[in-house]
């Protein structure tokens, strides 16, 4: 079995696994300042939307090291919540984290308890993920006890939370329980999260699996072999509506199609309470070679363009329910 820490803190430094080599190198990128944290996130070295959030928080502590005074410590705050900020706009993770980290700063503290106010800020950040991804996977596991057979999309495991995963950790926590039959792994395109990232967890956790194309759940669906569809999220809207990996909508248009609960699992953190419908939520677009590559080759012809939208939007009349750490909610009034 790897040992695949997703993210290690050293003191002055952070080592992220990078995540663009899984799974047959496994590999740590270090992180000495907060640009190298900016960069590690919008390269999607690390991923994820609360792997994200807890990465930017100890990104922002970083920035604090090596400064002298209260005020240059404020204004190395300020930089790295502003740079942080500015890498990836879906995840709310990365905002309510760099929220969290701001509301730490005092002027009443001195330099060395600022310091260190931040360290355990970020360290409780990571905390309380997995304390919320064990309570997800227990309220998950028990909502679809009946409903052996799931298809998930994208990565939500370790490696997206830090701990034992959204969607994923339902997945694992239906495993323990014995009430997991087979597990679906829509492949991802065009990162590969799902073969590259979903299967490399699901095979550490000895969890049989298969990858399908994502194209593939007309036909699983059709054949009647998925009992239940469980995925992750990006943000989640005060009615419900869901942000999450770009193809999360298809999947639930066709499981409404076939009268399959599509479930999104997430921590309440990741519901924004600032925006009343997914209209307000914004949608990365990256660059298009990654969808004119397949890994590191070119696949199109020369000159072609390509359209990359990272996530998609699914309405809340489509999702059967929405698992967090509190509760299972039928009814999305957040
Ligand atoms: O672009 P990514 O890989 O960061 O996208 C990840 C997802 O869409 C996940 O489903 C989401 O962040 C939830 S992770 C628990």
């Amino acid at each position: 079995m790897a040992n695949y820490e997703p993210l290690i803190v050293k003191d002055d430094r952070i080592l992220l696994l990078n995540q663009k080599k899984l799974p047959h190198i496994v590999e740590y990128f270090e992180a000495k300042t907060v640009e190298d944290v900016c960069f590690a996130i919008k390269d999607m070295v690390v991923r994820g939307a609360p792997l994200i959030g807890i990465a930017a928080a100890f990104g922002v502590y970083l920035s604090t090291l090596n400064t002298r005074s209260i005020d240059s410590l404020k204004e190395q705050l300020e930089y790295a919540l502003l740079c942080l900020s500015k890498t990836r706009p879906t995840a709310v993770n990365l905002f309510f984290a760099l929220d969290e980290m701001k509301k730490v700063f005092s002027f009443d503290l001195s330099l060395s308890d600022n310091i260190s106010e931040m360290r355990d800020k970020a360290f409780e950040i990571w905390d309380n993920q997995k304390k919320s991804d064990l309570m997800i996977g227990v309220n998950g596991a028990e909502f679809l006890k009946d409903r052996g057979r799931i298809l998930t999309h994208c990565n939500t495991g370790s490696l997206a939370t830090g701990g034992i995963g959204t969607a994923l950790g339902i997945i694992k926590t239906m495993n323990k329980k014995g009430y997991l039959e087979s597990v679906f792994v829509d492949e991802t395109r065009p990162y590969l999260q799902g073969s590259r990232l979903t299967a490399f967890e699901l095979q550490n956790e000895g969890i049989d699996y298969r990858i399908v194309t994502d194209n593939s759940c007309g036909i699983l669906m059709k054949k009647g072999l998925i009992d239940a569809v469980i995925v992750g999220a990006d943000r989640i809207a005060r009615n419900g509506d869901t942000a999450n990996k770009v193809g999360t909508y298809c999947l639930a248009v066709m499981a409404k199609r076939h009268n399959i609960p599509f479930i999104v699992a997430a921590p309440e953190s990741t519901i924004d309470k600032n925006i009343s419908s997914g209209k307000d939520i914004v949608v990365e677009e990256r660059d298009e070679t990654e969808v004119l590559k397949f890994g590191n080759s070119f696949t199109a012809p020369h000159g072609s363009k390509a359209l990359n939208y990272s996530f998609d939007l699914t309405d809340n009349s489509l999702i059967a329910a929405i698992v967090t750490q509190k509760q299972v909610y039928e009814r999305f009034e957040f």
